[in-house]
C-alpha cells in the first residue's frame, strides 16, 4: 500500500492511497491528475474520503464520485467503525476533534494522514474553541511510533517554520527541516515534528521556559497547550 500526495488550489493536498489494483482518494481537489494517475497506473477507484468536511477538501468529491464506481465513506460511519479495508489491507480511522468537529485522521503501516489536526510544523486552527479536546485529540497522535510519516492537509511550511523561528531562533532543527523541504512532497515524521513544532512542545522543558519568560500561563500541559496555540495561530 502506498501513498501519493496531490497538490492543488493555493496550498491544499490531497491523497491517494492505493495497492496494486484499488485506490482510495483523500481529500481529492485534484481531480484531474488524480483520475490521469488512477488510468496510467490501472487503479480502480473504489472509496471517496475525506478528513473533514470543509469546502477545500470536499470539493473534488462530486467529479471524482461521477467520473468513477467509488462509494464515499462518511466521516460519521467511519468514526463508528474505526477502520476500513482496502485490498485487504487495514487502514484505521481516529475521530481528532479540535479543528473541527467531525476532524478525522488515518493511519496504516506507519502513515499518518492527518488532515487539518497536524499539518507539517503546526497544528491546524482550532475552529471548534475546544482547547482541552483539541489536546486530547493530539496526544492520541502522539502515541503514534516516532517514525511514522505525518501528510498533513495543507502545505504552509515556511510560514509555519518562520513562526517557528520567532518563538525559539536557536532552533537548529528549522533550518535543517528547511533545507530538505521539498513543495511537492510535503512531509514530515512525528519524529520531526516533536522537534520542529513548537505547538507539539507543551511538555518540553525548553518551551515551558520560553513560555515563562514570555509571561504566558505554563503552570499545567493545557496552560502550555493554550500559550503555544496563542503564540501560533494569534489568538
Ligand atoms: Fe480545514
Amino acid at each position: 500500500m502506498q501513498v501519493k500526495q496531490f497538490r492543488y488550489g493555493e496550498d491544499n493536498l490531497g491523497y491517494l492511497i492505493y495497492g496494486k489494483k484499488y485506490a482510495a482518494v483523500l481529500d481529492g481537489g485534484a481531480v484531474q491528475e488524480i483520475l490521469f494517475f488512477l488510468h496510467e497506473n490501472n487503479l480502480e477507484l473504489r472509496y471517496v474520503l475525506n478528513t473533514h468536511m470543509h469546502p477545500d477538501h470536499t470539493m473534488g468529491n462530486k467529479k471524482l464520485l461521477e467520473a468513477t464506481s467509488a462509494e464515499q465513506l462518511e466521516i460519521s460511519d467511519l468514526i463508528e467503525r474505526w477502520s476500513f479495508k482496502l485490498e485487504g489491507n487495514e487502514i484505521r480511522v481516529y475521530h481528532t476533534p479540535g479543528h473541527t468537529n467531525d476532524s478525522i485522521i488515518y493511519y496504516f503501516n506507519y502513515i499518518l494522514l492527518s488532515g487539518d489536526t497536524l499539518l507539517v510544523g503546526k497544528v491546524g486552527r482550532c475552529f471548534t474553541g475546544n482547547t482541552e479536546i483539541f489536546l486530547r485529540s493530539i496526544k492520541l497522535l502522539l502515541t503514534l511510533p516516532l517514525e511514522t510519516v505525518v501528510y498533513g492537509g495543507h502545505d504552509y511550511v515556511r510560514e509555519y517554520m518562520a513562526t517557528a523561528k520567532l518563538i525559539e531562533p536557536d532552533n537548529p532543527h528549522i533550518d535543517k527541516f528547511l533545507e530538505k523541504y521539498n513543495p511537492h512532497h510535503v512531509v514530515s515524521t512525528i519524529n520531526e515534528e516533536l522537534k520542529i513544532n513548537p505547538t507539539l512542545r507543551f511538555n518540553d522543558k525548553k518551551m515551558i521556559s520560553i513560555l515563562r519568560d514570555k509571561g504566558l500561563p505554563h503552570n499545567s500541559e493545557l496552560d502550555c497547550w493554550r500559550s503555544l496555540l496563542s503564540l501560533t495561530q494569534g489568538g
